[in-house]
């Protein structure tokens, strides 16, 4: 019997050990490719507990990607917000739309017919072409590089030999079953082969792996420094009307939260705007009161602030917004979910 091969280790222990996760088939299932798309860009940036939720709301509401295409944008918007990342909801729907139109509702059961699709990059269009179209390629994501890191004990910084880890992943692909190794590879990273302290002990990988053999498993990948993220400070401004609707403003559809609402905000400086500063920047004069302590919010980019003013007004003033009561169901991002909240 000729030694068993590193893939045929790992398809054995996700035989044993698969998490059962709402978008995956059963075994003997034929994955579903828009399922497999829709989870893929929810897990681009989003841990497998928050996208469950998200994942099972959006099937729900649009069951097929024909359908999901015929919805508003702004419908879209609404139902990602708090994933975070909202270009992902923007693609998604572009990409559903050319699904459904040019590409006659299927989607491509290629590598190259998948990146080319609006927001499917290397990764996910491996992860479709493995997972979906069961296609011999690897998905490298954080967690499979950081296996694959490991197990050919690569000790340049990651971002100098992404190429060559994403290679030696690609590599380690059988010709059969990709669809379950690329997923054994995640679930081997979140489970067994973690950033810190991994179960070496319990891992199918033990014998191959030459971080191992050589004890510096703890210390791979190689990150390289990370950039200081830039402090921007702002104003927000919170008024209800008598009912308890909030009065929200859509931000550009080009940009940071492209399209999704928001309470009036002043600009974003270094510093916070004094009173006086901040009330010129109110939509309109009323009894504004600052809330005590200050809304954070970390983006990929900057670091924001926010300090908070509240206001309560009898008549709705003239103001370009839309009042809104079920806040519960509006396209709100976290951070503007957050600075509603402080102003109670
Ligand atoms: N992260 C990204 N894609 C995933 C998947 N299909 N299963 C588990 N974790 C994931």
């Amino acid at each position: 019997m000729p030694p068993k091969t590193p893939a045929q280790k790992l398809l054995a222990w996700y035989d044993m050990h698969a998490r059962v996760l709402p978008w995956r088939a059963r075994k003997g299932e034929r994955a579903d490719p828009y399922r497999v798309w829709l989870s893929e860009i929810m897990l681009q940036q989003t841990t497998v507990q928050v996208v469950a939720g998200y994942y099972r709301k959006f099937l729900e509401r649009w069951p097929t990607v024909r359908h999901l295409a015929k919805a508003p944008l702004d419908d879209v918007l609404a139902a990602w917000a708090g994933l975070g990342y909202y270009a992902r909801a923007r693609n998604l729907h572009k990409t559903a739309q050319a699904v459904a139109g040019e590409l006659g509702g299927r989607f491509p059961d290629s590598f190259e017919g998948l990146r080319a699709l609006p927001g499917i990059g290397e990764y996910t269009a491996g992860a479709i072409a493995s997972i979906a179209f069961d296609l011999p390629h690897a998905a490298m994501d954080a967690n499979a590089e950081r296996v694959v890191a490991r197990l050919f004990a690569v000790t340049q910084p990651l971002a100098k030999v992404k190429t060559r880890i994403r290679a030696l992943g690609q590599s380690l692909v059988p010709a059969k079953r990709a669809g379950d190794f690329a997923q054994a590879m995640m679930d081997l990273g979140s489970a067994i082969c973690t950033p810190r302290r991994p179960a070496c002990m319990s891992c199918p990988l033990f014998e191959d792996c030459e971080a191992r053999k050589q004890g510096i498993q703890e210390t791979l990948p190689v990150k390289g420094e990370k950039a200081v993220r830039p402090l921007k400070r702002g104003a927000a401004f919170v008024v209800r009307d008598r009912s308890g609707a909030v009065l929200l403003v859509k931000r550009p559809e080009q940009g940071l939260l492209g399209g999704m609402m928001q309470p009036p905000l002043g600009p974003w400086a270094e510093d916070f705007p004094s009173r006086a500063e901040a009330m010129k920047q109110a939509p309109f004069a009323a009894d504004w009161k600052k809330r005590v302590g200050i809304v954070r919010h970390g983006f990929t980019h900057f670091e924001l602030e926010i300090e908070v003013y509240a206001a309560q007004v009898s008549k709705r003033p003239k103001f370009e917004g839309k009042w809104v009561s079920d806040l519960a169901n509006a396209a709100l991002p976290t951070v503007m979910r957050k600075i509603v909240a402080a102003a109670e």
